[in-house]
């Protein structure tokens, strides 16, 4: 006891700790999340997985897994957003987000988040949201029209509320989400300007390459398109799927020059193939003719299963034990309602509504 106060004393004499120190043990936040509606793919991977599981040492981390969010285009199918909680943790887990270190947290259980929402909402008009693009894109595709769900127009609002309850300073996103970070920083100004500045401007942080497309070559990959390789399928699945992509329509034989641009194969082998040097060689070949669509696409494969198998072994180990992966869950929760639990104090604060 004696010992350990003097060391205490001995430390803060000889190392003073200078402003340098402090800043350096303050880490500063990300939060970012997704929504459990399916497990997760390559996009998300390369769009936002990549980066948290990179940076979960240098940042204090929180992963939102959304499940209300979720709902606001799944009401009518709440098993299916419960069965993908588990899956949204066994691929954050198997691609490398360790839990002693970054913090896994169930949106529904921190209702925090959905009082923050309320606030919000008042600072953001009607035609705002209407304008979000990726909301009016997601709304086109459902063909929604003016029967949108009320929560789902209005989710980009919930998500300013995640990304601030935790006073996140970075958010890895993929391209898509940009919108919602934009949102963010609105609400933060006018919040900060209404009332007291005590919530933090976010900055979103997309990878270099902002959007895998899908195997069908359409623009995104995504679960609801069908055009998805999930860190979950197998190696046959994958083999198949590679098989059955979209290429180069007018590469018919072989020996014809195939186009590079647009053609997913190549956007694949450029997010997951180390040997940039191969991959400019393959390029140049397919371009001048003479590669033919299965020779690039076996290799694809072996590219995409050698990435995958850690992925895979992991994910095993893990949906072996989904009472430990709970448990993770519930212990990241708690923690982040803490953080959450504070920041709506000061929220509460700042907009007097601190009765008592
Ligand atoms: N909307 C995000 C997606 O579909 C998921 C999400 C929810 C999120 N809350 C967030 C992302 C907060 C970043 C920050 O991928």
């Amino acid at each position: 006891m004696v010992e350990y106060h003097l060391a205490k004393v001995e430390i803060g004499v000889r190392f003073p700790v200078t402003a340098f120190m402090k800043n350096e043990m303050i880490k500063k936040r990300i939060l970012t999340g997704d929504r459990p509606t399916g497990p997760l793919h390559l996009g998300h991977y390369i769009g936002s997985l990549e980066n948290r599981v990179k940076l979960q040492r240098e940042y204090e981390t929180y992963i939102l897994i959304a499940d209300m969010q979720a709902l606001t285009d799944n009401a009518d199918n709440p098993e299916k957003v419960r069965k993908n909680i588990l899956e949204v943790a066994f691929d954050y887990l198997a691609a490398g987000l360790d839990p002693k270190i970054c913090t896994i947290v169930i949106q529904s259980l921190v209702p925090e988040l959905a009082e923050l929402t309320m606030y919000y909402l008042n600072l953001v008009t009607l035609s705002r949201l209407q304008r979000n693009p990726t909301v009016k894109g997601e709304m086109q595709e459902k063909g929604y029209g003016a029967n949108v769900p009320a929560g789902f127009l209005m989710y980009p609002v919930s998500q300013a509320a995640h990304i601030t309850a935790f006073k996140a300073n970075l958010v890895p996103v993929g391209e898509d989400q940009l919108p919602m970070i934009e949102q963010t920083v609105e609400i933060v100004r006018s919040f900060n300007r209404i009332y007291k500045p005590v919530l933090v401007e976010p900055k979103a942080l997309t990878s270099k390459i902002t959007r895998l497309p899908g195997t069908d070559g359409r623009a995104k990959m995504s679960k609801s398109l069908n055009n998805a390789i999930y860190l979950s399928d197998s190696s046959a699945v994958v083999a198949k799927k590679v098989m059955e992509m979209f290429t180069d329509p007018g590469h018919i034989h072989a020996e014809d020059p195939g186009k590079v641009e647009g053609n997913p194969v190549f956007a694949y082998l450029d997010a997951f193939d180390q040997d940039v040097k191969k991959v400019d060689e393959l390029k140049k070949q397919y371009q001048k003719g003479g590669l033919g669509d299965v020779e690039v696409k076996k290799i694809l494969i072996e590219v995409l299963n050698n990435f995958l198998n850690p992925i895979r072994k992991r994910r095993a180990e893990f949906a072996e034990k989904p009472e430990q992966v709970m448990r993770i869950l519930k212990e990241g929760t708690e923690k982040g309602r803490k953080v959450a639990t504070q920041t709506l104090k000061e929220v509460r604060q700042a907009m007097h509504l601190d009765y008592f």
